[in-house]
């Protein structure tokens, strides 16, 4: 490749240059119409002094190579032009600073016409605070916003994304003219209706009629409609109103908490997670439909800077005690051990009033005006604690406090664009012959509700016991710990850890937190090779079962005696549903720890619990898509995939495969899949404790 000028490596206006070469130039074609744009440069690029030339290079070159763009006929680029230490991604500011620096002075330079920055900190340099997701694939003036290739290999999902943005850059360059989506409806009409007669809405002989709720303080708020697009009526103060006839909402299983929506309730969310596209609104509506809709932040964020000074005004009249010594635990590289620093931070009265006078004077961050909420936040809780303690927690804003103008156009706003995201929607489910995959996955919705709504029931006395059991077991693995390494120590302490096993043991730490202090979680403890680890690991577990099942679950049974979980029937990579609060999907089902937890959960009066699964259900569709015939005859005899590959894989006859060769087979083929990375298997290995 070209290098176009001479960067002779040499710039040392930030800190990024400490630990790197120098600046990458860019290279390729000086009169080329097309300037790609990257994030940084990584160890390779930093080592040869070009751009691109990694593993994300070469995705870089079969991406244009697919449009037929050939990598010499492009200039290439990074917005941010050293290496950040540990291929971290860079800050916005720093990016702004390198970037008027260099990238600024090369697009001024060569005079692109098409500029095609990849990845958001380099989208952002071109197109303010936008988000990816948002505006990838859609040219904006001179700018084709696109992913960065390499985000493929951390999220597979990715990919078809990746590739699309880079056949609209093809169309580009081909002439052929894209327009962003236009908004049909630049004047929508949304009005309120103060009564409405019955507690139901029907869509009568519309088609179709879109719905969606607001909710304040747990409480439904008010129900928006619309029938027509561009329109919508908001209809304030129901209490679980009824909906009968056809209906679309964005996200069934939030909205049918606060309405009653008929089974047949079409989801936009489920139609965009099934087409592959982004599941939030904002983003369909922009990019299917050219709708611009405000974000709840933007409609809360004048009211949140309004109560959050009113609150501080309150704090500013009181005397506050003097601040706490703040101390906190470093990790001391040079002597290879933990050490401790304590500051004796400013008032708190101070900082409250600095906060005030930046506010009333005006004060202006790179986001727009300071905003009181962000600063009191960003303070060291324990700074904030005897505030918050008297005067409660800083209050947040809600739709109550925003003119019913501004809340009505917003809350008007969802139901329209679910209207209108529907309409683009659902010809591609029928383009793509997908109509039966999506009613299948639609009818499963309201099931998914009615469990969240029923609830599982649980066994509170059971659990408490089987947490004094592990409590006991904890103990015992404590004390044959304490032999071991010959000193006592607080397990549960992850400093205490931390002395253990990189002072007082002299491991080299290799990963570090965020605070910069040695990591000891599961991952990083199975990679040192010691008698202690499997012992630490083993107190660990039972340590992680008490707190997050055995201690917590009780407190969340129900009067009748049941656990309500959130599902989440989109999102995940796998099509599997997912849940939280509380996540019943992580008690371990492969260590006879973690089963034990499971006997917890138990059938009401007169019912069974039964558990159904299909067999290896992933791998028989890879087999019939693949029409992989050894695969397909292996299915036929009723044979065991995973065991037969480990077979192979650690050359044993197969009845002499054991469960931990099975497992990693396993993991692998649904990793081939899903698009599992090698340090993804690797990692998963380690902690099985799988690793050479
Ligand atoms: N290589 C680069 O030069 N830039 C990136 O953003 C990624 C890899």
């Amino acid at each position: 490749m070209t290098i176009l000028y001479d960067s002779n490596r040499g710039c040392t206006a930030c800190p990024l240059s400490e630990g790197c070469k120098g600046p990458v130039p860019a290279v390729g074609l000086e009169t080329s119409k097309v300037m790609l744009i990257g994030e940084a440069p990584g160890r390779n690029e930093d080592i040869k002094g070009e751009p691109f030339t990694g593993d994300a290079g070469q995705y870089l070159d079969s991406l244009l190579d697919s449009v037929g763009i050939r990598r010499s006929d492009v200039l290439i680029s990074n917005v941010v032009k050293c290496r950040p230490r540990g291929n971290r991604t860079p800050t916005v500011e720093e990016a702004e600073f390198c970037a008027t620096r260099w990238l600024d002075v090369e697009v001024e330079m060569f005079q692109p016409e098409i500029i095609v920055p990849m990845g958001r900190v380099a989208i952002q340099h071109f197109l303010g605070d936008v988000t990816v997701e948002h505006v990838h694939g859609i040219p904006a003036g001179k700018v084709l916003p696109v992913y960065h290739p390499a985000a493929g290999f951390y999220d597979t999902r990715l990919m078809r994304a990746i590739q699309e943005d880079f056949q609209a850059l093809g169309k580009l360059v081909n002439g052929e003219t894209q327009s962003a989506p236009v908004d049909q409806h630049p004047d929508p009409d949304y009005v309120e209706y103060e009564n409405i007669t019955g507690k139901s809405f029907s869509s009568g002989d519309r088609p179709m009629m879109a719905y969606d709720t607001e909710v304040v303080d747990n409480k439904l708020w008010s129900v928006q409609a619309s029938g027509v697009t561009g329109t919508a009526g908001f209809f304030p103060g129901m209490d679980q109103p009824a909906v009968k006839g056809k209906a679309v909402v964005h996200n069934y299983l939030y909205d049918a908490q606060w309405i009653d929506l008929p089974d047949s309730t079409d989801d936009t969310m489920l139609m965009a997670y099934l087409l592959g596209l982004p599941q939030g609104l904002k983003e369909l509506a922009w990019r299917l439909c050219g709708m611009e809709m405000q974000s709840y932040q933007e409609i809360m964020g004048d009211h949140r800077r309004r109560k959050g000074l009113l609150y501080l005004s309150e704090a500013a009249k009181h005397d506050w005690p003097d601040p706490p010594d703040l101390t906190d635990v470093i990790w001391i590289k040079k002597d290879g051990r933990l050490g401790s620093v304590t500051k004796k931070p400013q008032h708190i009265s101070r900082k409250i009033k600095r906060i005030i006078a930046d506010v009333v004077g005006g004060k202006e961050n790179k986001d727009g005006p300071v905003n009181p909420w962000t600063r009191w936040h960003n303070i060291d809780p324990r700074e904030r604690a005897a505030v918050e303690e008297q005067l409660g927690k800083m209050p947040d804003a809600s739709l109550e406090d925003v003119d019913p103008d501004t809340a009505i156009r917003y809350s008007c706003r969802d139901a329209d664009a679910t209207l209108r995201v529907y309409q683009v929607l659902w010809p591609k489910i029928q383009e793509l012959g997908l109509e039966f995959t999506y009613q299948l996955d639609r009818q499963v919705l309201p099931v998914a509700m009615s469990m969240m709504q029923e609830g599982i029931a649980l066994d509170g006395e059971f659990l408490g016991i089987l947490g004094r059991h592990y409590m006991e077991l904890m103990e015992a693995k404590a004390e044959d710990i304490f032999s071991l390494v010959g000193k006592r120590f607080n397990p549960n302490s992850d400093n205490e850890l931390r002395v253990l096993m990189y002072e007082y043991l002299g491991f080299k730490p290799t990963k570090f937190t965020e605070t910069g202090l040695p990591k000891v979680n599961k991952e990083e403890l199975s990679k040192l090779k010691h008698a202690v680890v499997p012992m630490l690991l083993e107190y660990k577990h039972l340590a992680h079962l008490k707190d997050s099942f055995c201690d917590t679950l009780p407190g969340k049974i129900d009067s009748h005696g049941r656990v309500h979980c959130t599902i989440n029937v989109t999102r995940t990579e796998t099509g599997r549903w997912s849940m939280k609060e509380p996540n019943l999907q992580q008690i371990p089902a492969r260590t006879e720890y973690g089963r034990e937890i499971r006997k917890a959960f138990v059938a009401g009066p007169g019912y069974y619990l039964a558990a159904i699964d299909y067999s290896q259900i992933e791998m028989r569709v890879a087999a019939h898509l693949a029409q992989c015939q050894s695969m397909i005859g292996l299915f036929n005899e009723g044979r065991d995939i995973h065991t037969e590959t480990a077979a192979q894989i650690f050359n044993v006859p197969l009845d002499q495969v054991t469960s931990q060769q099975r497992y990693p087979t396993k993991t692998m083929g649904f990793g081939v899949i899903y698009g599992l990375t090698p340090h993804g298997l690797y990692s998963q290995m380690a902690q099985e404790g799988l690793r050479d």
